[in-house]
């Protein structure tokens, strides 16, 4: 099954096809995959939320409120999703995600989801051939990641006919499904694991402890792996890198969380690049309430994170490729070369934080590739995009794939 573990997020819109949203998530998890739902205000007096709830085995995403009480869920939310289907679309609601309005759960989490978006468009015939429809849907179609589940012609529940049908269920799933298969059909077979960005760790409800990192080298490795036919998938924490477009991208806050999705699919990936900057330590208790300011000395007890990158090493498959990164200030070779040997790692990319030549948001970095039985090569100044090609090309040397 091709949708098999893929999480979709369904965005439910006012219009007369609404009650059709439930055929299509039961069918969507037939496929095998996870849904949630988000709804307008509209929807919900065409459908019920709590049939959404029950058949989804999870609270949906209403106006007047998150599903989790997390300060940032209407951004952590949509990023739980691989995919975002908007069905049905009405012209309102295309209207706004055209133009950048996010007043409601679908339109918000239509501007900060982060994987591909689909819109099922549905409406009177008069209102879809509308100039301001039209030209809504046209701009839409430029967006990157978003694509159409195109309208049906034929009778409507208006009782007139034409242009403007919400499609068949099972036409919707047959299209996502298809799309799902010329990518595995471009692909070269190889899937690919990717961390990036950066992790943070709670203090308390709107402090947490982090660190500069970008996502800029992660992204270029996306990217990279992308254009040569692999299925990428890009678990990360908060990142100011735009994230590829025909990638998974998987988003997460704290070390935890992001140990939790590395470990579930690392077992089925053929590489792993351990590119993230995870903290070592989080907070060993986060505050529940925002901690005041009391002008006395405060202590914060830390405690360590999981570690990521050792717990997939250790578990290793034979012909698995694993990759980690070292960061250092000093001795920088001694301590990365030290890491690749008791890691058990194919590779440590080694890098330094010199402000003068590259790092932390630039778009070149001082590294150098440390790999398992080679002699270690200086560092050098490059691009990230020259760093995630090296990578690649070492990857691929490994699981025997030819450069492109
Ligand atoms: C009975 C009824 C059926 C409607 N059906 C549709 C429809 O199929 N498509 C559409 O775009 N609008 C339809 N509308 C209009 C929307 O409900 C209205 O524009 C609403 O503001 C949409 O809100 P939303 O986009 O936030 O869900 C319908 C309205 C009513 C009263």
């Amino acid at each position: 099954m091709h949708l098999s573990g893929k999480k979709i997020l369904l965005g439910v819109t006012g219009g007369i096809a609404a009650y059709k949203s439930v055929e299509l998530l039961r069918l969507l998890q037939r496929q095998g995959a996870e849904v949630r739902v988000a709804m307008t205000p509209a929807a919900t007096k065409f459908v019920g939320s709590l049939t959404f709830a029950s058949l989804s085995g999870c609270p949906v995403y209403l106006q007047d409120g998150v599903p989790e009480a997390r300060p940032f869920s209407h951004i952590d939310f949509p990023r739980w999703a691989d995919l975002f289907i908007v069905a049905p679309c009405t012209a309102n609601t295309l209207g706004k995600m055209a133009c950048g309005i996010a007043d409601d759960p679908v339109s918000l989490c239509f501007m900060t989801s982060l994987g591909e978006k689909w819109i099922v468009p549905a409406m009177n015939t008069a209102m879809y051939l509308s100039p301001a429809v039209q030209e809504n849907m046209e701009r839409l179609r430029s967006f990157p990641g978003v694509r159409f589940v195109e309208a049906a012609s034929g009778k409507l529940a208006c009782g007139e006919s034409g242009v403007g049908r919400f499609p068949e269920p099972e036409e919707i799933v047959q299209t996502l499904l298809a799309a799902e298969e010329s990518q595995t059909v471009t692909s070269n077979g190889k899937r690919v694991l990717i961390t990036g960005g950066r992790t943070e760790e709670p203090i308390d409800p709107v402090r947490y402890i982090s660190n500069r990192s970008s996502g800029k080298t992660a992204a270029a490795l996306a990217r990279a792996f992308r254009d040569a036919g692999y299925l990428v998938t890009l678990v990360h924490g908060p990142m100011e890198a735009e994230i590829p477009s025909g990638i998974t991208s998987v988003f997460t806050r704290s070390a935890r969380e992001m140990h939790t999705e590395v470990l579930a699919r690392f077992p089925e990936s053929d590489a792993v690049i351990h590119c993230a900057a995870v903290a070592d330590y989080r907070p060993k208790t986060a505050a529940n309430e925002k901690i005041k300011d009391s002008r006395g000395a405060l202590t914060l007890e830390l405690e360590a994170n999981p570690h990521i990158f050792r717990d997939t090493a250790a578990n290793k498959k034979a012909g698995q490729v694993i990759i980690g990164f070292a960061l250092e200030t000093e001795a920088p070779e001694k301590h990365a070369l030290e890491k690749l040997k008791k890691s058990g790692a194919d590779l440590i990319v080694l890098n330094t934080p010199v402000e003068s030549s590259g790092g932390f948001g630039k778009d070149s970095v001082s590294f150098a590739l440390l790999a398992a039985g080679e002699n270690a090569p200086p560092l050098h100044l490059g691009k990230k995009s020259e760093l995630a090609a090296e990578i690649l090309s070492f990857v691929n040397r490994k699981l025997g794939v030819k450069n492109a």
